[in-house]
């Protein structure tokens, strides 16, 4: 393995930070060399160096060193505390308020999974939404918008394929029968559920969605990579997404305390969520 220098960790660390907001310090030579290893391999860069100055440069380049450094760890229910929140309460909520008796025009629900990784996140509220509505689920125009700066990410998250390890250590084995069907060795999510999602390459420090947007957005297992002043940014551009009374989850060991006051800090079924004030 090609070994880092501190000038080179520093390099890339300004690099992957600029470009993502990932922050690296200098205990992450390590993963640097393990990560960016078989880049340079590939390139046929004999140091770090070279691999960043040598001409190798291009949207292509830069999107790989970004993929190679992010944790795209991620899976169905995963914590689940959070999914039962939404399947025994924010869900519901909502489709209660939205009925909208013999109004001939579909109840709408937005919802965002921001930084949703290969879509696991998705396609759990996909089936959670299924379980609640049934049927009546055809009556309903209800979108979730996944997002994530990796390109490798998105693509496996619009295939919907998963491999039965992925499915089965988080799904449910009812759920699991009914919402994937066998492809060869993999198991893809059913179509109908597919149909309800929007997958798009997005980084969260860029450009927002667009204000008011959304009524529930998932933001988790993302801001602890990002140093103080960019979670602010993140949060901020959260609150703008979300319409007025929308509901904001974050990951079980974040916190916006100190970062966002554009909340309110709410729990239930044993799970903290957040919601926008009225507007
Ligand atoms: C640990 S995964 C979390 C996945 C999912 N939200 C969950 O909790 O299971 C973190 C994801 O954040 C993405 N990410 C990192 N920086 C990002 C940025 N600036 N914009 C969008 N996504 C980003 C990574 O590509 C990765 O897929």
């Amino acid at each position: 393995m090609i070994s880092i220098t501190p000038e080179e960790v520093k390099l890339f660390a300004e690099f992957i930070h600029a470009r993502s907001g990932i922050v690296l310090n200098s205990t992450k030579a390590y993963l640097l060399e393990s990560r960016l290893g078989p880049l340079l391999d590939e390139y046929g860069a004999k140091s770090f160096a070279e691999f960043f100055y040598a001409g190798y440069r291009s949207e292509e380049w830069e999107a790989r060193v970004v993929d190679a450094i992010s944790t795209h760890e991620t899976s169905f229910f995963r914590d689940q505390r959070p999914f039962e929140l939404l399947q025994a309460k924010i869900l519901p909520e909502f489709f209660g308020k939205r009925q909208n008796g013999s109004d001939p025009t579909p109840p709408r629900l937005q919802i965002w999974s921001a930084a949703c990784s290969t879509g696991q996140e998705v396609y759990s509220l996909a089936m959670i939404i299924a379980e609640l509505l049934g049927d009546e689920m055809k009556r309903w125009h209800i979108t979730i918008t996944g997002t994530d700066i990796s390109d490798v990410a998105i693509k496996k998250a619009q295939k919907g394929l998963y491999t039965r390890y992925e499915v089965e250590r988080g799904v449910p084995l009812g759920l699991c029968r009914k919402y994937f069907e066998s492809q060869g060795e993999l198991l893809k999510v059913r179509a109908d559920l597919r149909a309800m999602t929007v997958f798009n390459k997005t980084n969260l420090l860029a450009a927002p969605e667009g204000p008011g947007v959304y009524d529930i957005i998932l933001c988790r297992n993302v801001a602890i990579y990002f140093n103080q002043k960019n979670r602010r940014r993140l949060f901020q551009t959260m609150a703008t997404c979300l319409r007025s009374e929308g509901v904001l989850i974050i990951g079980s060991t974040e916190s916006i305390f100190g970062i966002s006051d554009r909340f309110i800090r709410n729990e239930s079924c044993n799970t903290i969520y957040f919601q926008k004030g009225r507007e």
